[in-house]
């Protein structure tokens, strides 16, 4: 078997991984180390290791990447391979990829499920291309719609985020290490590298770590991304509350940390005393400083074993299936991945408004304006990139659909008179508008960043109030990565869509969405507010933050206001009716888990999938907290006339708070289910003990 699998894949530098770990050449005392039981196997290579080789496993190896790479030192004679890591939550950063839809859109589906699949065929890409660690997924909660790379997470509720990211990374750890990112408080851009941001305990516990924790104990991600910024003082790589106390001390994470890139990492000592495992890209605080750290017995060397041993033991545990023989090249920008990214965007986008305009006929004949029309916005240009060889933009979804002759496009700006003319005969006009790479993502120089109004350009909403004003069925699509608001436009229009970055195959979703070929079924995976003035202030100059313990639906529910678009909010070419919930228990204690059971029927003539959301009410908290709180969802499908049962479980845990360590729900709460946190027409009650 040994020799055979050498003989099959010596070349292939790709699989270092089996090559090195199945036996192929190497130092003695490696091969005694072979058939060990896995974490007696790690303990035996330690000990085989000099301090140097140890260290020399806690930092990348260059600066810069090596065939899009980055790579981190194997050790040859004990054929221990390095890492070789690559980014992202939306493709793999490496040549030509799958380009997926955005977090965020993966976010408006709803459906853990559907990310898992998601992540499996990034997670085999990555393989593919040699990849063995993902530097995905990104699940910072959407503190904000204007944060410069929202596209990258799933949105604003830690309970959703959580489950999204659970899902991904189960998918992806099929094939490779992945890696939740950036641990913790990551939510501005512009200020990223410094930004110091102070969140109260209670805060952090219950809005900005849940996630994280689901990631380690229901999914048990490999590894986890450090931040950037400060969290209460402390560089989140040099912080000893999240890394140790809470990260691996509390929830038992048992993979490794790696820092962000270059600035993730300020120091030799405070980094390694806190549990930061592995500086990346390169070592400038680690390697020789840290060697010399530990002789000066300023770190103990029981530091560097258990970085070590959190480093190996993770590149056994996820190499020792050997040759991944279903992965080869030709998985990247397969059908079969095109196909699974065009049903996610189908998926994903959200009929925000729709005044009797939307099924267009197939026989509709359409106009297609704006700048957007005819480009695969396929979002932020850093580390979230992707490049797929083909893509397809609406203008070509609709073609695709109806022929080339049913179809004009004015990829403009503004219509001069002869273009609105003609635009104006179409049987309806689309109009794509919305942001880009260039407007907000991670900040790259000039390009990216954190937006400063959540608004269109005044051009383009001149251009959709130029279209409204010719045509009585003027449809907005909109592109972007979270909330934009619409006042001054939205009344003007008979239907709006939000497409997000709907990825390569978004073209065809957009179309397909439009002219009623998919019945759209995303929901809302943030608030959509009807200003800014409705959402807590976001500062992106200030060196210094504070996140309030409110945000989102819960911030707008809290100081009862009513914003554009609610929290899981999304229309249907069909009607959902709410029947019945029934809870299976009136009591239970409060680490209970409750199943409760909700019918929904199909009252319209189209098939069609619904999110069915759970809300607990918190009519009277022992501390100050949002009205209600989500704590459970579940995408079905219900077809004409038929009635469905959704069976969504709650975690009672979720129900408690945070003072000076977990206190239990206790008392009546009521349970409502419905289409969005603003209708939800069943309520169940159960009482906590
Ligand atoms: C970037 C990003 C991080 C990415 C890493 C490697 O700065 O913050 O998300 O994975 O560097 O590209």
């Amino acid at each position: 078997m040994v020799s055979r699998l050498c003989d099959a894949h010596r070349v292939q530098r790709a699989r270092l991984f089996a090559l090195l770990l199945a036996g192929c050449g190497g130092d003695p005392a490696a091969q005694s180390c072979d058939g060990l039981p896995l974490d007696d196997r790690v303990t035996c290579l330690l000990e085989a290791m000099t301090a140097s080789e140890k260290v020399a496993q806690m930092h990348g190896s260059q600066l810069g990447p090596v065939d899009d790479l980055y790579v981190t030192p194997a050790v040859e004679r004990l054929r221990l391979p390095g890492f070789a890591m690559v980014d992202g939550p939306r493709g793999v950063r490496a040549g030509h990829a799958t380009a997926f839809p955005v977090g965020m859109a993966r976010g408006a589906t709803w459906d853990p499920a559907l990310e898992e699949r998601v992540g499996e065929a990034i997670g085999r890409e990555t393989a593919a291309k040699g990849g063995n660690v993902l530097l995905a997924p990104t699940i910072n909660v959407l503190r904000h719609p204007a944060w410069g790379r929202a596209q990258e997470t799933y949105g604003e509720d830690t309970l959703h985020i959580g489950r999204m990211g659970v899902g991904f990374i189960v998918g992806a750890q099929q094939h490779v290490i992945a890696s939740a990112k950036h641990f913790a408080g990551n939510s501005i851009e512009d200020t990223r590298f410094e930004v110091d941001v102070t969140i109260d305990e209670r805060t952090l516990r219950e809005q900005y770590l849940p996630h994280f924790r689901m990631a380690v104990q229901e999914a048990n991600v490999g590894s986890v991304m450090s931040a950037y910024n400060q969290v209460n003082g402390l560089y989140c790589a040099e912080s000893p509350h999240l890394l140790r106390d809470i990260l691996k001390g509390e929830w038992g994470f048992e993979g490794f940390v790696e820092s962000d890139w270059i600035l993730g990492t300020r120091s030799t000592v405070a980094s390694a005393l806190a549990g930061l495992d592995i500086e990346m890209p390169a070592p400038v605080f680690y390697g020789a400083r840290l060697e010399d750290a530990v002789a000066a017995g300023e770190v103990p060397m029981a530091v560097i074993d258990e970085a070590a041993r959190r480093v190996i033991h993770k590149k056994l545990e996820f190499a020792i299936d050997g040759v991944d023989p279903n992965v080869g090249d030709d998985v990247v920008e397969s059908e079969e991945h095109l196909e699974l990214a065009r049903e996610v965007a189908n998926k994903s986008l959200v009929l925000l408004k729709n005044e009797g305009a939307l099924p267009l006929s197939n026989s509709a004949s359409v106009a297609l304006i704006g700048a957007l029309a005819d480009v695969a916005n396929l979002g932020d240009e850093g580390s979230s990139a992707v490049e797929p060889t083909t893509s397809v933009s609406p203008y070509a979804g609709f073609v695709d659909r109806l022929g080339e002759a049913a179809v004009s496009l004015f990829a403009v700006d503004v219509l001069d008179a002869a273009d609105a003319s003609a635009a104006s005969a179409a049987d309806a006009v689309v109009v794509v508008v919305g942001l880009t790479g260039e407007d907000e993502g991670e900040k790259l120089g000039p390009v990216g960043g954190d937006r400063d109004t959540l608004a269109l350009s005044d051009e383009q909403q001149a251009l959709i109030l130029q279209v409204a004003a010719l045509h009585d069925r003027t449809i907005v699509v909109l592109e972007g990565g979270a909330s934009i608001t619409m006042e001054g436009w939205i009344d003007e229009v008979e239907a709006v869509v939000m497409a997000w970055y709907p990825g390569q195959q978004g073209g065809f979703a957009v179309a397909d969405v439009v002219l009623g070929a998919v019945n759209p079924s995303g929901r809302l995976p943030i608030t959509f507010p009807v200003s800014e003035t409705q959402l807590p202030a976001f500062d992106h100059t200030s060196a210094a933050v504070t996140y309030g313990y409110f945000h989102g639906y819960r911030h707008v529910d809290h100081e009862g206001l009513d914003p554009l678009f609610p929290f899981g909010f999304g229309l249907s070419y069909t009607t959902f009716t709410y029947g019945a919930i029934r809870l299976d228990a009136v009591t239970a204690s409060a680490d209970a888990t409750v199943t409760a059971e909700v019918d929904v029927s199909n009252g319209g003539t189209r098939p069609g999938e619904e999110v069915v959301q759970i809300y607990v009410a918190f009519d009277d908290p022992p501390l100050e907290r949002a009205p209600i709180e989500l704590k459970g969802f579940s995408r079905i499908a219900v077809d004409p006339g038929e009635t469905v049962t959704a069976r969504i479980e709650i975690d009672l845990a979720t129900l408690g708070h945070y003072d000076g360590g977990w206190q239990p729900a206790r008392g009546p709460y009521r349970f409502l289910a419905g289409s969005s946190s603003r209708d939800l027409p069943l309520e169940a009650t159960l009482t906590v003990e």
